[in-house]
């Protein structure tokens, strides 16, 4: 009884790791290179992480009307989901109106918005082009380009929006105060 009373903590440390092995859920296992590339699909406001590819709005109409208008409606108006375009009123307007053309700073986020999650009922089945051209088509509603104008990587995020200056930037202006 003596020995185990010495050995029982030596024993107890060695069997804890052991232990631990064994009742670890075991979950999962490290992704590869080319799955986080897949899932890692940010777009920066100037454009870092868009991908090569170009279109249209008169070809982004026909992705439109296929795609994004049983939801959106006609011309991007709005139905069971929001307008995306024709504002029938002002950002300054109480209450204001909030939509891609008044309000969106940057146009690069349209692209990395529908990519990632649009349309709701099947998001990630457009192409890159399809994108592009939605993109354009969007954009053209909102009468911040012309239609036949080309969004690719380098055009779209030199997209200048109405409301770009319309947000503080507060990590600026922490830098101008400290
Ligand atoms: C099945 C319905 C449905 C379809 C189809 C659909 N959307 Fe949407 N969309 C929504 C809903 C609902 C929201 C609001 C989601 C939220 O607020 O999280 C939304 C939000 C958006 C927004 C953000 C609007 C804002 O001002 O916040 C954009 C941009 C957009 N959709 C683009 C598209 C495009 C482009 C397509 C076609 C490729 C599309 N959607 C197809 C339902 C749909």
């Amino acid at each position: 009884m003596s020995m185990l009373k010495h050995f029982l903590p030596t024993l107890l440390f060695f069997s804890i790791p052991v232990v631990a092995i064994e009742v670890s859920p075991n979950l999962g296992k490290a992704a590869s290179d080319q799955q986080l590339s897949q899932w890692n699909k940010d777009i920066f406001p100037d454009g870092q992480g868009l991908p090569k590819g170009k279109g249209t709005a008169s070809y982004g109409k026909k992705i439109y009307n296929k795609h994004c208008l049983s939801c959106h409606g006609f011309e991007g108006t709005g139905s069971s989901a929001d307008e995306l375009a024709g504002a029938s009123h002002s950002l300054t307007d109480n209450p204001p109106d909030k939509i891609i053309g008044t309000y969106w700073p940057y146009a690069t986020t349209i692209f990395d918005f529908t990519r990632r999650s649009m349309p709701l009922n099947a998001p990630g089945i457009l192409n890159t082009n399809e994108l592009y051209a939605v993109t354009a088509y969007l954009l053209y509603l909102n009468g911040i380009i012309e239609e036949n104008a080309i969004m690719n990587e380098k055009t779209l995020p030199a997209v200048v929006m109405p409301n770009r200056h319309g947000f503080i930037n507060i990590y600026q202006q922490q830098d101008k105060n400290p």
